[in-house]
């Protein structure tokens, strides 16, 4: 196969062959296409980046006509039935699944990491009762690199590991102190003994009772969450981090700006906007006005929906069966049965089916995590400490790309020819505002 594209520019007659290599075309190459020498060559537009790949990577493979969801080549399924979110986590990160050693000094080293420095206890304690967390957690993530100046020896791969067993290790404990700030009571330390997510829910709930215990179908199920949620290519807070950290900037920087990305309603903000959104509709009686509503362009159906996914979300799948398996050992939830009766209407109504619009990860994690017991503003921050591996990965894979420099996209710059400064007494503006302004001010 002749692995190149012939392009004929027709304002100049021109023709240009241009190599396809793993099925792309490389953008730069657009560059030589020019009207004439002074001509600074042709540029693809791509607005929210929807056909243009930034990096190489080989961590996450997402087909989404297909529902397929990879890490490293493994299914997310097996993984999400499998495996643990540590181990995911060292996946993603390494490239393999560890040996039993490996598996047992990287347990080991996240948990030892798991306490944080006792200052942070004030800076939260600076945070209003009702901060959200997903605030204060940015904020201490942002901070955590004033604590650990050796983070900037990026090109340190011993520092850079250090750094990640740092990040996996205190993210859980920093969202359990914001919570537990929320909530008015006092800090649980970490207890390494226990289990990532077991350690984590009892951070969260203990309160001081003798031997207490976390409920085991809760660690579980949180542990699934955590693996469904550990990666997902890139996405708007991957490229985040990527982007920030082709700066160089220390992973915490890189790590707290990609969290901020993850705020948004439009993204890791999507589980807390769904459960609003079931406590707004308020019963299944009122789901058909509401899908009226959300089809007459007045608002969005919140967890449907997915920019690279055009079937069924295969986190989705998997979320929805840990919702049973939750709502079977800690009681169901009212927000159940609203959700099913809009998944039901919106899947055989052509509006939804259309555009290919089916539940994403967002739509049922919701609810699991308020069965769980976590309020709602905490769901932000229960995305953000799994998705630390996954930017991690794709922050390790970024520095190490030879082919990467620092990220700068270009623009089509629409605005003002060259024109000369007028001072502010003779511009047209300021004297219409002065004659109107006079006589009343006279
Ligand atoms: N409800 C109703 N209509 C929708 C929805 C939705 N949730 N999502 C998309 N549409 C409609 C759009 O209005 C548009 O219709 P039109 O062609 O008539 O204008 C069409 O479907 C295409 O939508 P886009 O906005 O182009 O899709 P895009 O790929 O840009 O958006 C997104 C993806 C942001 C996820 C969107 O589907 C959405 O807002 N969903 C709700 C929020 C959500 O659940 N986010 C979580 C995503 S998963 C995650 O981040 C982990």
């Amino acid at each position: 196969m002749n692995n190149t594209l012939t392009i004929t520019d027709n304002r100049t007659e021109k023709e240009y062959v241009i190599p396809i290599e793993n099925d792309t075309v490389r953008a730069v190459d657009l560059r030589r296409i020019k009207v004439n020498d002074d001509d600074f060559g042709l540029m693809s537009y791509d607005p929210a980046y929807d056909n243009t790949a930034a990096c190489k990577s080989k961590i996450t493979f997402v087909d989404g006509n297909k529902g397929i969801l990879r890490h490293r080549g493994y299914p997310i399924e097996q993984l999400a039935e499998k495996s643990s979110f540590l181990e995911v986590a060292y996946l993603l990160i390494y490239g393999e699944l560890p040996g039993k050693e490996e598996h047992d000094y990287w347990n080991t080293r996240v948990m030892r990491h798991t306490f944080v420095h006792q200052a942070f206890t004030r800076i939260i304690e600076a945070f209003h009762y009702d901060a959200h967390p997903m605030g204060i957690l940015i904020s201490c993530i942002a901070a955590m690199s004033t604590f650990h100046a050796d983070a900037k020896s990026i090109d340190d791969p011993a520092e850079r590991e250090k750094q990640i067993f740092r990040i996996l290790g205190k993210l859980p404990t920093l969202a359990a102190f914001a919570y537990r700030h929320a909530i008015g009571r006092p800090y649980n330390y970490p207890d390494s003994s226990r289990g990532y997510t077991e350690n984590f829910l009892y951070m969260l709930d203990d309160m001081n009772e003798r031997g207490y215990t976390v409920h085991p179908v809760s660690a579980r199920a949180l542990d699934i969450l955590f693996i469904l949620m550990s990666d997902h290519e890139q996405n708007c807070s991957a490229s985040t981090m990527r982007a920030v950290g082709s700066s160089r900037v220390d992973p915490y920087s890189a790590l707290a700006a990609a969290t901020c990305a993850l705020y948004g309603p439009l993204h890791g903000g999507a589980n807390e906007a769904v459960v609003r959104m079931l406590e707004k509709i308020g019963s299944v009686s009122n789901v058909p006005a509401y899908i009226e509503q959300v089809k007459q362009g007045k608002m969005r159906l919140m967890g449907f929906g997915h920019r690279i996914y055009r079937h069924y979300d295969p986190r989705a799948t998997i979320i929805k069966k840990t919702a049973y398996e939750v709502f079977e050992a800690l009681g169901t939830n009212s927000l159940l049965d609203i959700a099913l009766e809009l998944e039901r209407i919106a899947l055989q109504d052509d509006y939804f089916l259309e555009r290919n619009l089916y539940p994403n990860v967002d739509f049922y994690s919701g609810i699991i995590l308020q069965s769980l017991g976590f309020p709602t503003a905490m769901f932000p921050v229960l995305f953000a400490i799994p998705r630390a591996a996954g930017w991690l990965a794709q922050w390790l894979e970024h520095i190490e790309d030879k082919e990467q420099r620092i990220a700068r996209p270009r623009q089509i710059y629409l605005g003002e020819g060259a024109r000369d400064y007028v001072p502010v007494p003779e511009r047209a503006d300021y004297r219409k505002w002065l004659e109107s302004y006079a006589p009343s001010a006279g």
